[in-house]
């Protein structure tokens, strides 16, 4: 009896490539926690309602339970496990996320925090509306949308103070913070 294969999908996942066999219509948000073992990213409805699997896409923030593989080829992914720029430090949003004690049951949080990621890179001082608007889709049933939101505005004070980008930088990973 012949053991059905699967296509081989090549995924680049926090910088690395990373090759799977699944069916190509499977969503993101279950490669990324069944095969890659990349837990960070959470299932909530499943329905691109919650942003609870929120990771990043080129540089965007895109709903990973209703995003094919299949659509990825090529495309630079970054998870939760992949917002420091460097295994021994943090992002400049994680430290505000610590300063301002933003997580409380913790279960949005890597959603909330890729979408506030996508938002700095395009937008480095956003105002309450734009950080309103770009986190819209993230819900917290734990309310903590104040902290959330004071921990973008100190994360963006915190970038302008380590100086600008690199040139060209836009949506990708800077190398500092
Ligand atoms: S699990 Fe994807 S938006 Fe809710
Ligand atoms: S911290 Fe609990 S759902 Fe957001």
């Amino acid at each position: 009896m012949a053991a059905t294969t699967k296509p081989v999908t090549a995924l680049v996942v926090n910088g690395v490539e990373r090759k799977v066999e699944v069916d190509p219509t499977t969503p993101l948000l279950w490669v990324l926690r069944e095969q890659l073992e990349l837990t960070g990213t959470k299932f909530g409805c499943g329905i691109a309602q919650c942003g609870a699997c929120t990771v990043r896409v080129d540089g965007r923030a895109i709903r990973s339970c209703i995003t094919p593989v299949s659509s990825l080829e090529g495309k630079q992914i970054q998870t939760v496990e992949g917002l420091a720029p460097a295994p021994e430090t943090r992002h400049a949003l994680q430290r505000a996320w610590i300063e301002h004690q933003v997580p409380q049951c913790g279960y949005c949080q890597s959603g909330q925090l890729m979408s506030a990621a996508a938002l700095l890179d395009a937008n480095p001082d956003p105002s309450d509306e734009d950080i309103d608007r770009a986190m819209d889709g993230n819900i917290c049933r734990c309310g903590m949308y104040g902290r959330i939101k004071a921990a973008i505005k100190s994360a963006a004070r915190a970038n302008a103070a380590d100086g600008p980008p690199a040139a060209g930088a836009g949506a990708e990973e800077s190398s500092h913070g």
